[in-house]
Order: structure tokens, then C-alpha cells, then sequence
């Protein structure tokens, strides 16, 4: 067994798991851009049984490539770490480059969650209520909830994507000259955005409608302008904050 993971680690196997997390995560995000800037937009166009059809043959599918990626890309970043001994000693957490990562996989877990607890969850009872359409059932009074509650997660996966990549290659690329000793500030300032912004897209702060703190999820636009301004705020607190 340690002579297979010799192999593994010194073989190019902790370079393929890189490849591979990297691989996963452009198809996760890659269709997570695709449901927001085409998928969305183009089904806010079509009629209804048209509309049915193409959740029941294309988001569905989409889906599915959508939350296993998501899966996969975790369970390969998770891979990475073990392979670079930093599940078991925790010392990078104080380094510049070490917060990075930390940041970069806590936004990803939040997507992450996201995924699976919430735009899946409400997707399911979506594409159930489309199937059921098709084949002449009643339609069912809250897919359309269900729809809005999927939405504002996908759109905040989108304003998170944008520090996420940051963080995943400035760990290796960037971040590491910079200096760690005010690092707790940085945790502290980054963990309460993220904390506030999963809150909003829950609708725990401002409900789920349309109204001033809803903004972001309005449209695609609204995402991709929040996306870079979280990206400018994320990387100026960065520069401000752990170059003394
Ligand atoms: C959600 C949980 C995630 C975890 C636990 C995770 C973990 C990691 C780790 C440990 C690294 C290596 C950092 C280093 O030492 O250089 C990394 C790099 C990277 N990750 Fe992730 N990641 C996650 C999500 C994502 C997602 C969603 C993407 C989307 C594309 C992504 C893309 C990348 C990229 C491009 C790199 C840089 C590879 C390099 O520069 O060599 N990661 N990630």
C-alpha cells in the first residue's frame, strides 16, 4: 500500500489528480456559465410546452454533468491536499498562500453546497413538474418557487466563481510572496462577505423577491457586473491587508 502511493505521489499521479480537479471544475463551472448566460435566457423566451421539453431532455442532462463535476472537482481538491500532507499538518493555514487556498476552497464549498442543497433539490421538484406537464398532469403550484430559489443560488455560484478561480491559482502563482501577518483580519473580513452573501441568496436577508438586495439576482448582467466587483474587493483587501 505505501509503495503504490510512492508510485502514485512520485509517479505523476499527484500531477493527474491536479489535472483532473482542474478538468472536473471546467465542467462544472463551464455548465454553471451555461445555465446563467444561455440556458436561462433562452428558456425566459420560449413558450411553455417548448420550455417543458427542454428541461425534461436538456436540464436534466445539463444537471447531472453539472452536480457529479461539482462532486468530482471536491473530491479532487480534497485529493490534492492529502497528497501535499495538508490534511495532517495545518501550518500553510498561516502562510500567504495557505489563506488563499483556504479561502478559494471555502467560496468552493459554499458552490458546492449550493449545488447540491439547493439548486438541485429545487431543480428535482422543476423537472418533475415538466414531466408531469408533458403527460398531461396538473402543474404543480410551486415549481415556479422552486425555480426563483434555484436561480438566486446559481446566480451567487456565478458572483463566487470569480474569487474562487482567483484564490485557486494565485495559491500556486501569486499569492505567495505577499506576507501573512495580518492574515486574521483577512480571514475574518472574508468569512463575513462570504457569510453575508450565501445568507442573501437564501433569502434570509431580503426575502426572495425583487427588491434592493436582490439586485445581483436580477440578470445574468447583474451577476457578471457583482462577480467582478467581488473579484476587485477580494483581491484589493488581499493587497491592502497582507502587504503591510
Ligand atoms: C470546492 C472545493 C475545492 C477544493 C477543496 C479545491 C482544492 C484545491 C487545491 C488544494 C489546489 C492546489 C493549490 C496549490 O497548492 O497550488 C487547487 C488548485 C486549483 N483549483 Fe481547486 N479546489 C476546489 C474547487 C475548485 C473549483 C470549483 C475550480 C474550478 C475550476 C478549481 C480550480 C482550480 C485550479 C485552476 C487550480 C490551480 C491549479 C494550479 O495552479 O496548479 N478548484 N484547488
Amino acid at each position: 500500500m505505501e509503495l503504490a502511493l510512492e508510485l502514485f505521489t512520485k509517479g505523476g499521479g499527484a500531477f493527474f489528480v491536479r489535472w483532473g480537479h482542474v478538468l472536473a471544475g471546467i465542467m462544472w463551472i463551464g455548465l454553471l456559465y451555461y445555465f446563467n448566460f444561455v440556458q436561462v435566457p433562452a428558456f425566459a423566451e420560449m413558450e411553455a410546452g417548448a420550455r417543458n421539453n427542454a428541461v425534461d431532455k436538456v436540464a436534466s442532462r445539463a444537471l447531472q454533468w453539472f452536480r457529479w463535476s461539482a462532486l468530482a472537482t471536491v473530491i479532487m481538491g480534497f485529493l490534492i491536499l492529502y497528497l501535499q500532507d495538508q490534511l495532517t499538518d495545518m501550518k500553510w493555514a498561516k502562510q500567504a498562500s495557505g489563506v488563499s487556498i483556504m479561502i478559494g476552497i471555502l467560496l468552493g464549498l459554499t458552490m458546492f453546497a449550493n449545488v447540491w442543497g439547493v439548486i438541485w433539490r429545487n431543480q428535482k421538484v422543476v423537472i418533475a413538474n415538466a414531466r408531469n406537464v408533458q403527460a398531461g398532469g396538473t402543474a404543480n403550484p410551486d415549481a415556479a418557487a422552486c425555480s426563483r430559489t434555484s436561480l438566486m443560488a446559481s446566480r451567487q455560484n456565478v458572483i463566487f466563481s470569480f474569487p474562487m478561480l482567483m484564490f485557486m491559482i494565485g495559491t500556486s502563482h501569486f499569492f505567495g510572496s505577499f506576507d501573512a501577518q495580518n492574515r486574521g483580519y483577512y480571514y475574518g473580513i472574508s468569512l463575513l462577505i462570504l457569510i453575508v452573501l450565501e445568507l442573501n441568496c437564501l433569502g434570509v436577508i431580503g426575502g426572495k423577491g425583487q427588491n434592493f438586495t436582490n439586485w445581483m439576482y436580477e440578470s445574468h448582467k447583474n451577476a457578471i457586473i457583482s462577480a467582478s466587483v467581488l473579484l476587485v474587493i477580494y483581491y484589493a483587501l488581499f493587497e491592502c491587508i497582507m502587504k503591510p
